[in-house]
């Protein structure tokens, strides 16, 4: 086994506050969409500590997106801009998440510093991170202090519309959790991708070929 440094440290600092704070803001939501389903907390409560975990998200986003773009790590997030290329290997990665991992196969694609995401994850994560969740940080701002924003409210349509497009953003994620924690656990070993993104930052993979692409490019690879 070769350990490939992956997750960087400012990656895993924003990963660690963005996890617990995605499942308080999914809690206090659904204390205050679906009143009386969870009383956990007074509503007031509630939306105190929804706001404020909310206001710490936003920054945090900050160490991530400002990691990616002044480090030549966003190369992990470039699409692939072969839709045929994408497609096929989306495919292939499908199949072996639903049969040919319960063989035993290998995974079809090869970890590397600066290629860490199989197409799969590459396209959910360039949603998740450049798409939904700045979508439902400027929805909940706007939710915030409707008054203070009554251009921006009117220009997304109103305060239903801002309001609708929120909830479904919290309820897409709240399956999100559930399905990329799951997804999580299908490393080498069960926790394996756990550990790298909660401690260490390095995934453990076979070991590539003598001078083949991977070993060429992680060669380089010092940890931050
Ligand atoms: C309960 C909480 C969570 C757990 C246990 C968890 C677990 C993990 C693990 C093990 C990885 C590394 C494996 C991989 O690349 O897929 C990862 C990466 C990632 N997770 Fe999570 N996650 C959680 C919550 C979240 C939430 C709420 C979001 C987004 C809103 C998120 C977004 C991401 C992204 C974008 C990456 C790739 C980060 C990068 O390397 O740039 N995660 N997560």
């Amino acid at each position: 086994m070769q350990r490939i440094y992956i997750h960087p440290l400012p990656v895993r600092i924003w990963h660690w506050i963005n996890a617990i704070g995605f499942v308080v803001m999914i809690l206090t939501g659904i204390q205050i969409r679906y009143l009386g389903l969870i009383d956990v907390l007074s509503f007031r409560t509630a939306v105190t500590v929804h706001n404020w975990t909310g206001a710490v998200l936003i920054c945090n986003y900050f160490i991530w997106l400002l990691f990616y773009l002044f480090s030549d790590k966003i190369r992990v997030y470039h699409p692939e801009l072969s839709p045929t290329k994408h497609f096929r290997d989306s495919f292939r990665q499908l199949q072996y998440y639903g049969y040919g991992i319960f063989k035993g196969s290998p995974n079809p694609h090869q970890v590397s510093a600066y290629d860490k995401f199989n197409p799969m994850q590459s396209m959910m994560y360039q949603v998740v991170m450049f798409l939904l969740v700045p979508v439902v940080f400027v929805t909940g701002i706007l939710l915030w202090d409707v008054q203070g924003f009554p251009g921006a409210v009117e220009f997304f349509g109103g305060v239903r519309i801002v309001a609708t497009v929120h909830v479904l953003i919290f309820i897409f994620f709240t399956f999100f959790i559930f399905f990329h924690v799951y997804m999580g656990s299908l490393g080498h070993t069960p926790t394996a991708h756990y550990k790298a993104m909660f401690v260490t930052g390095y995934e453990e993979v076979e070991e590539p070929a003598q001078g083949s692409a991977r070993s060429t490019a992680d060669a380089s690879q010092r940890p931050l």
